[in-house]
């Protein structure tokens, strides 16, 4: 584990991303919380990642699970209590696991304290928190202008004690916080105090760069059916004004930053994430990559592209090489599973197999999301009602639209909806997964008698032992940490090849996408018969050849010492 006197810990840690309410449920009422999280440690170990990042864990009335946040300060009462919450940060800390939290500070809930007294009018100190604002006409006719939030309608929710508009670029009920206001920015400071002094290690930062809005609010782009404005709101310059502010107070504690920062681009990042711009976050979390499928959201679906997948790989491996630092995953809370995305289901082993190697080779801090280390897979749902999330059901008003039906929607939903990186956790092959015996908040995927923990760990070829390799022969090979990284065959469209050097030691990682064979030939100047085959989803040759024909998604990681 990388100490917090070495200043690079942050590039050389791995970290495991937990969605409290769907990861362990330990009090067994069908919800995630902590306590199941204090059970579950020394399976994180296991792993060998050196840091968890929690999903929100504050009280929420969950009109977006959390990310909604109604006291900062503060554990939900579903998942524990301040008390609970430390016993699991000494737990980690203990077992050298650094802890992350999410800051969610664009918008509030609008059960938070702040946005309840912000109703009370102008004279309320509380009402500059947010964007009240007066509307084109009086009486709730229209809206201060044009812009669409990008999870439920227009932007714009009028209130008519106040006859004012509040600002929600998410869900109704995730205000906008008013950054620009000073004491916004000192109660942010505040609950970075808060977190930091009882010690935790850093934060991810929900769309982070959403912080600024432009002065005046003006119409944005007419054409945009949703998000309508996000030029307004996407990566202003004073959201780095804002973070400089922060940082004073993170580099007090020497804390960690991973921004969320959805449209970024490597020239943008570079004003946030290098030296030269002050460091102002260690990392992003940009989206490009997961874009291989679809035209800019998941839910709207293109066939899989590899060169499109390499390409954006690639463009941020040069781009951030020797001035930035890449955050590195495939999966999260916000995103269907990988397998059923990139990878094949007829092959969901040896698939994700090769997709872990893809990214966590790579040059950069990776990320791994629950349950993506079993490879689970999304759920089929038989009926809208089963969903839960705002945008599901904000997708269907928008589908209905260009004339889905319920049942044609669901099949969508079914392959595009974020939640199914949200079932519970399948720990083992009892009912409900072991997940719990009550019933479960949001349905367990039926395929948990096959694809569980148990049956991971009882099974040495199983993806799980897969990730901690992964994971060991990362933390044991600074190469994979620091080497150069140099794309081969860009043109192809079944292999993903890519080499990394450092330090006299070469890596070459070769991964197959599909299962029609194809002949590899060794790059020019790399001898597979001198090398080590490191990793291989299918039994090593007994004689290695310069070339050989691919496997099914086969994938192979040989090393020069
Ligand atoms: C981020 C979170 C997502 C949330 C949204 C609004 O994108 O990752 O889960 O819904 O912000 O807070």
């Amino acid at each position: 584990m990388p100490t917090q006197t070495n200043p690079n810990w942050w590039k050389e840690m791995s970290v495991y991303q937990i969605w409290p309410r769907s990861f362990a449920d330990g009090d067994n009422d069908g919800i995630g919380d902590l306590h199941g999280v204090l059970e579950k440690l020394d399976y994180i170990q296991s792993l060998g990642v050196d840091a968890i990042w929690f999903s929100p864990l504050y009280p929420s009335p969950n009109a977006d699970y959390g990310y909604d946040c109604a006291d900062y300060k503060n554990i939900h009462p579903e998942y524990g209590d301040l008390d609970l919450f430390r016993q699991v940060l000494d737990g980690a800390h203990e077992r050298g696991i650094k802890v992350i939290l999410d800051l969610v500070i664009n918008h509030t809930s609008d059960h938070h304290e702040w946005f309840v007294k912000s109703k009370e009018g102008p004279q309320s100190e509380y009402h500059d928190y947010y964007y009240w604002r007066k509307g084109k006409k009086p009486g709730g006719k229209k809206p201060p202008n044009n812009w669409l939030s990008v999870f439920e309608g227009g932007a714009w929710e009028y209130d008519k004690n106040l006859d004012e508009y509040y600002l929600h670029v998410f869900a109704k009920g995730q205000p906008d916080l008013n950054v620009a206001n000073p004491k916004v920015r000192e109660e942010v400071k505040s609950i970075l105090r808060f977190w930091l002094d009882m010690g935790v290690d850093g934060f991810r930062e929900d769309v982070i760069t959403y912080i600024a809005k432009t002065e005046g609010l003006p119409n944005g782009f007419p054409l945009m059916p949703v998000g309508r404005g996000m030029e307004h709101w996407t990566s202003l310059p004073p959201v780095k004004d804002y973070l400089r502010e922060f940082k004073e107070v993170l580099d007090e504690y020497g804390a960690f930053t991973v921004g969320e920062a959805p449209m970024m681009t490597p020239a943008l990042a570079k004003e946030y994430i290098t030296d030269e711009a002050g460091n102002l976050l260690n990392l992003m979390f940009h989206f490009k990559h997961m874009e291989a499928d679809c035209i800019l959201i998941d839910w709207v679906g293109l066939p899989f592209s590899l060169r499109k997948l390499k390409k954006a790989f690639s463009t941020w491996q040069r781009e951030m090489y020797g001035v930035g630092w890449n955050a590195l995953y495939i999966e999260n809370h916000d995103h269907p599973r990988i397998i059923d995305r990139y990878g094949s289901l007829k092959y969901r082993v040896a698939s994700g197999k090769m997709l872990a190697a893809m990214y966590i080779l790579q040059s950069g801090t990776p990320f791994v999301y629950q349950g993506q280390e079993i490879g689970m897979t999304n759920i089929k749902l038989d009926r809208l009602d089963q969903f839960k999330d705002v945008i599901t059901f904000n997708n269907y008003n928008l589908f209905k639209k260009i004339g889905f039906n319920e049942q044609r929607f669901v099949k969508l939903a079914n392959r595009r909806s974020r939640e199914n990186a949200r079932t519970p956790v399948q720990w083992s092959g009892e009912k409900n997964g072991g997940f719990c015996d009550a019933e479960p908040w949001f349905p367990v995927n039926p395929n948990y008698p096959e694809i569980n923990v148990a049956a991971a760990e009882a099974d040495p070829d199983s993806l799980l032992h897969w990730y901690r390799a992964l994971l060991n022969f990362r933390k044991e090979n600074p190469m994979v940490i620091y080497g150069s990284y140099e794309e081969h065959y860009k043109s192809s469209r079944s292999l993903y090849v890519y080499s990394r050097e450092h330090g006299g030691k070469r890596l070459l990682v070769i991964c197959t996408f599909g299962e029609k064979p194809v002949q590899f030939n060794a790059p020019r100047g790399f001898d597979l018969t001198k090398a080590k085959q490191v990793f291989g989803n299918y039994a090593a040759p007994e004689t290695q050849t310069n070339g050989f024909v691919t496997r099914p998604w086969e994938c192979r990681v040989y090393l020069w010492e």
